[in-house]
């Protein structure tokens, strides 16, 4: 039996990264995925992936900064599968264009909050009737270990991420009543291809990967807590900031 059977799950940014892995995931166990992407080449890629290994999933071509775009993907996915259990806030990322405060350009922050932080509330806006609709629901939005510790040097993206992280307890104590549930994850670097080739360029990188303990994490250690967000096993866990983070947090 599956861990999220019967469930229907909206993912954002699913093209590629951590959002295809949980996509592949979720599907795995038994759920119907929304693969809300931008992209839709590697979208409709991770579409053809799911299906191929036997799941069911829907490509829909979203841009989660529009409101009129996220609106259209909420109900495109509600209507396909017959209601919507689990929004799961992952498209969102740093660029090499950040940095410290003094030196970030205004473009970047408003880049980083347009997408990880306007996103996920445009996603929270919209999705969070349907999960009321469905008799409650998970929402699973992504912070970063850079909401949790002082990592200097990213600090558009620390702010957005800071905003997800006090957002989703705030969400979570309002929610509570109709039986939806709202936590964020916090990984440490994970090695998708973007951040892979961020590490290759980035010459103070090594100092920040010596500190995670048990080595940089993959995209479906990160799946595989959300997979546990989403079920039914988390049933009492809510307003949490979980760090996935190979211990960068105590080390
Ligand atoms: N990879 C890491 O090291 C790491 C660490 C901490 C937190 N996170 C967070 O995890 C999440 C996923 O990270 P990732 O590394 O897998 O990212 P990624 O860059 O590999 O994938 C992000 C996906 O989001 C899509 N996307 C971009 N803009 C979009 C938009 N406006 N609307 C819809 N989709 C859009 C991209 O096309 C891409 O497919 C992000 O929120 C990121 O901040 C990642």
């Amino acid at each position: 039996m599956g861990r999220l059977d019967g469930k229907v799950a909206i993912i954002t940014g699913a093209g590629i990264g951590i959002g295809r892995s949980a996509a592949l995931l979720f599907a795995e166990h038994g759920s119907q995925v929304a693969i809300a992407e931008i992209n839709s080449e590697t979208g409709r890629e991770t579409e053809r992936m799911v299906r191929k290994a036997g799941g069911e999933a829907m490509f829909i071509e979203t841009d989660v900064t529009n409101a009129d775009s996220v609106q259209a993907a909420i109900g495109a996915a509600a209507n396909r599968f017959g209601k919507l259990n689990i929004v799961y806030n992952n498209a969102g990322g740093a660029t090499p264009n950040d940095g410290p405060v003094t030196e970030a350009p205004d473009e970047e922050f408003w880049r980083a909050i347009s997408l990880d932080l306007f996103g996920t509330f445009l996603m929270c806006k919209h999705g969070i009737p349907k999960l009321i609709e469905a008799g409650g629901g998970s929402v699973i939005n992504s912070a970063s270990n850079v909401a949790l510790m002082a990592l200097p040097g990213r600090d558009c993206y620390t702010a957005a991420k800071g905003g997800v992280a006090a957002m989703t307890r705030s969400m979570a104590a309002e929610y509570a009543r109709h039986n939806i549930r709202v936590n964020a994850l916090a990984p440490c670097a994970v090695r998708t291809e973007r951040v892979a080739h961020m590490m290759d360029n980035d010459p103070n990188i090594k100092a920040i990967l010596d500190r995670h303990l048990l080595g940089v994490a993959e995209p479906i250690d990160i799946a595989q807590m959300a997979l546990y967000l989403a079920s039914d096993e988390a049933r009492v866990t809510t307003g949490q900031v979980l760090p996935v983070d190979s211990g960068i947090t105590i080390s």
